[in-house]
């Protein structure tokens, strides 16, 4: 096949990835860009707009993809997944970090359905062997005390290579991986695509019929730092503990030396043993 023809035929098309996908919910409406700066912000535009709870954004790259704590995301043309979904829970902002928690779950299990060990690092990154493969960016809009709406945004390294991870990312590129370095094989991006709206509906449903006990349960089932010990970098400080696991409001508490227990909200979390 020439490369022509092998780019081609692994476009993201909204016709294949409507093929093998099931849900409800989810991908209501689809929406499918070449490039945008990001799939949150042009989400958030359809938000704002009045887009319906569902509707999803894809891009074959993003010029100025976001990642969590203000960093970017590496977002080269035609070889990942970069999606974001809207919901429009009816809770107040201090659940949402749960609710995100859809998100990490839907991940982790379309990368298992490839074949690979995903495992879930606070709050959302998925991990195979340790290197990240993908993450999650939440952003939410309030009115009031109520949520009017969260973005789900999700980057999923797919089929770009290490060397162009190693140039882009340099040290944290090496921390990274691609599924296809891990499984051997290339990804096809639309069924991956398929899978991962697939999976994240099923979450979302069972967050609104059994509620954050049930989500928590199984983001816990998924959890790689809980018992080992981490660096937590969080508002300028650095400390050092043993990971306790996730709170019912989904916040990561560390235990100090002293025997100390810290509740983290939104810091980065680094695994040392
Ligand atoms: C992280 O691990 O720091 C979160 C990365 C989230 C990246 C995705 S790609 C699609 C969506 N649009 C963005 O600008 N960011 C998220």
């Amino acid at each position: 096949m020439s490369p022509e023809a092998s780019i081609l035929q692994d476009a993201l098309s909204i016709e294949l990835i409507r093929r093998q996908l099931s849900a409800k919910t989810v991908a209501r409406q689809i929406y499918l860009f070449g490039e945008v700066a990001s799939t949150n912000d042009a989400l958030r535009h359809l938000a704002k707009a009045g887009a319906r709870e569902g509707t999803t954004v894809l891009a074959e790259s993003q010029s100025a993809g976001r990642g969590r704590l203000g960093k970017g995301w590496f977002s080269p043309f035609g070889v990942n997944l970069y999606a974001s979904v809207l919901f429009r829970p009816a809770i107040g902002p201090k659940d949402a970090p749960v609710f995100s928690f859809i998100a990490g779950l839907a991940v982790a299990d379309a990368v298992r359905s490839v074949g690979l060990p995903a495992a879930i690092k606070w709050p959302n990154d998925i991990l195979v062997n340790r290197k990240k493969v993908a993450g999650v960016l939440a952003e939410l809009a309030t009115t009031g005390d109520l949520l009017d709406y969260v973005i789900l945004g999700v980057g999923v390294n797919l089929n770009v290579e290490r060397a162009a991870l190693v140039e882009a990312l340099g040290d944290a590129g090496r921390a990274a991986a691609s599924l296809r370095e891990l499984a051997g094989r290339d990804i096809d991006r639309n069924a991956f695509t398929a899978s991962f709206l697939t999976f994240l509906d099923e979450w979302f449903s069972v967050y609104r019929d059994r509620h954050a006990e049930a989500l928590l349960q199984a983001w816990r089932d998924r959890d790689i730092l809980t018992g080992r010990r981490v660096e937590v970098r969080e508002d300028g400080s650095v400390f050092q503990g043993r990971a306790l696991g996730v709170d019912a409001e989904g916040h990561l508490r560390v235990e100090e030396r002293q025997g100390r227990a810290r509740q983290v909200g939104a810091g980065q979390v680094r695994l040392l043993d």
